[in-house]
């Protein structure tokens, strides 16, 4: 089993979202989770801000959670109902919401949180469409030297999702991601390259099931719903577990093979907007641009599945 780093103090960006709600209870169960902001993404902002708090219901997450950007920087709005449903959470009877966020919007959120807890080394943990994170980092030009580090979920090294070569997160808001990735500091990418390696099945849904409790059963019902969206999308049951990767990225980085990239996003291409260029060529390292991002490959995936279930096993029910 891998070995977790000392338990690292994260804030978590994120649009829930299926996955999203996964990460939620790993970066709770595994790190120091100081704070929660919502993001438009999978659905708008209006639904991913509720679902947040509904997740932190559910699996009895005690951090506060902040409304963050409706919008793209300069993209139009767009959100993946065809995954995620509607409610960005289709399958479980969704609760009402019973916390309600703070009053403090996102941006002011992380940057006070990095400025308090910066002794502790703070993580940003984006897991949904990067505005929320590009617009901290315009705002407080010194916060890219008071983070730890940025660990991402979104891009990839082999194709895309929402375009042939473009993930989600990425397309839906560029000029945000190219903000990320160009802020200076320590960045890790977990994109479709590793995510599609860590794939829910049939009997994993039925462990969670069985563990009987009021929050094993919504996320059984959750991961049922997404492995079957993703079904109809990849011919086969099974959705990928794309956002808590990046999570494990920073509390178990040994799960991953993190290799030096230099990774620019692509803003103007006509087929290829929102796709992470990384270059991949066989060429030594000197002759290359500056690596700006660790990209993770080979996920060891039963280990993740059972870090999950560990996490899950120990939720607090609803
Ligand atoms: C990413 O997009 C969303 O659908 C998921 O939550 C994940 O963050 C995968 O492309
Ligand atoms: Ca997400």
């Amino acid at each position: 089993m891998s070995t977790a780093a000392k338990r690292p103090t994260i804030i978590v960006d994120c649009d829930p979202g299926h996955d999203d709600v996964f990460a939620l209870v790993v970066a709770n169960h595994y790190a120091n989770l100081v704070g929660i902001t919502a993001v438009h993404g999978n659905a708008p902002l209006s639904r991913t801000l509720p679902n947040a708090l509904i997740a932190c219901d559910v699996f009895g997450i005690g951090a506060p959670v902040f409304a963050g950007a409706d919008r793209p920087l300069v993209a139009p709005p767009r959100n993946a109902p065809h995954i995620h449903g509607e409610s960005g959470l289709g399958g479980p009877e969704l609760p009402p919401v019973r916390r309600a966020a703070e009053k403090t919007g996102a941006v002011e959120a992380i940057i006070e949180l990095v400025r308090k807890h910066e002794g502790e080394g703070v993580w940003l943990a984006p897991l949904g469409p990067l505005t929320n994170i590009a617009l901290a980092l315009r705002a407080a030009p010194d916060l890219g030297k008071r983070i730890a580090g940025i660990s991402l979920m979104g891009g990839g090294t082999l194709h895309g999702n929402r375009a042939p070569h473009a993930e989600f997160n990425i397309w839906a808001d560029p000029e945000a991601a190219s903000t990320v990735f160009n802020y200076g500091g320590p960045l890790k990418m977990v994109g479709l390259n590793t995510t599609h390696q860590v794939v829910i099945t049939k009997e994993f849904v039925q462990r969670v099931s069985a563990l009987g409790t009021p929050s094993a059963k919504f996320a059984a019902e959750l991961l049922d719903f997404f492995s079957t969206t993703y079904g109809e999308q990849l011919g086969v049951y099974g959705g990928p577990l794309h956002d808590p990767c990046a999570i494990f990225a920073i509390t178990h980085p040994d799960l991953f093979d993190l290799r030096e990239k230099r990774v620019d996003i692509e803003l103007h291409g006509e087929f290829t907007r929102g796709m992470t260029a990384v270059d991949e060529r066989p060429i030594v390292q000197s002759k290359k641009e500056k690596p700006n991002a660790l990209v993770a490959y080979e996920p060891k995936s039963a280990q993740i599945f059972e870090l999950i279930y560990e996490a899950l096993a120990t939720s607090p029910s609803a």
